[in-house]
């Protein structure tokens, strides 16, 4: 790629974000299209400080990433409506100096379900977690009309998270014992898993079955601990991956006004990940 004096320049913030595939899969988009755009990643710890040099370095469109994505929309000029009732932006983009924030994670999350699954309406999907990375999924399954239950370390932000979305039930994770027999879809959207925090499965191996479809939003270069464990048993994976790579499909249109060329991303991010 040539980059000139008129190279649009689009990132990913966040903290950490030196593991983040996010270049590679935008960076091979750019590429197979010819687009003269450049995508590389910023660690910040000063998301106000960030959104700031964006706007007078001009650059044209950013994802954010933990733990950023609900405390930089009071620096945005305007929000789209999906993000706005999520309360999370993960993609920003610069319109001639004014910056929208959009939430790719909700249509990334049910684009990849979909896919493996099906349609989601009626289904009994477990999701533990209720921080921001839970917010766009449960709103895209209630919208769904899927019926969710939401466990959490934390069982009163479950219970907050419910209320405001319509979710059918929530809880503390030690609730899932006695969810998991009469449940289609389980999905970890905890930080447990991710290569800097904790690396264990959230579920104990006596709760998973054979069939039961296990989602981990959690993406890694190797399986995490909860989708190993979940082969081992023949549940039906849908890893992290399949959500990045949908996410990304939807924040490269936004940056650029193009369809995604979608082959040349999942081969990136497949060569990224062997
Ligand atoms: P993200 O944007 O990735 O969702 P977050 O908003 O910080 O990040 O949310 C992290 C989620 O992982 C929360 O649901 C958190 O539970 P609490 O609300 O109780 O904090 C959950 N989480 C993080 N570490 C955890 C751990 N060690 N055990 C269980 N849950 C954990």
């Amino acid at each position: 790629m040539r980059i000139t004096a008129k190279t649009k320049v689009c990132g990913i913030i966040g903290d950490p974000v030196d593991h983040s595939l996010s270049p590679v899969i935008q960076n091979a988009a750019f590429e197979a299209l010819r687009l003269n755009f450049v995508y590389a990643a910023f660690p910040v710890k000063d998301v106000e400080a960030a959104v700031k040099g964006m706007r007078s370095l001009g650059l044209r469109g950013l994802n954010v990433t933990v733990p950023h994505k609900q405390t930089v929309i009071p620096f945005l000029d305007a929000l789209d409506d999906h993000a706005r009732l999520i309360g999370a932006v993960n993609t920003i983009v610069n319109e001639g100096g004014k910056l929208k924030g959009y939430n790719t994670d909700a249509p990334g999350f049910m684009t990849a379900l979909r896919r493996a699954v099906g349609e989601v309406k009626g289904k009994r999907i477990v999701v533990l977690g209720a921080g921001g990375a839970a917010r766009a999924i449960v709103y895209a399954l209630t919208q769904a009309d899927a019926r969710v239950s939401i466990l959490n370390r934390s069982a009163d932000k479950a219970k907050a998270l419910a209320s405001e979305f319509g979710a059918h039930s929530a809880g503390s994770l030690d609730d899932l014992s006695s969810l998991i027999a009469a449940t289609d879809i389980l999905v970890n959207a905890t930080s447990i898993g991710l290569p800097h925090g904790i690396q264990e499965s959230p579920v104990r191996k006596e709760l998973l079955r054979k069939g039961l479809v296990v989602y981990d939003i959690v993406y890694s270069a190797k399986s995490t601990p909860l989708t190993e464990l979940a082969r081992k048993t023949g549940c039906f994976v849908i890893p992290g991956t399949e959500m990045l790579l949908e996410t990304a499909i939807v924040s490269f249109t936004l940056f650029t006004g193009c369809d995604a060329p979608v082959e040349a991303m999942r081969r990136a991010l497949e060569e990224d990940l062997k």
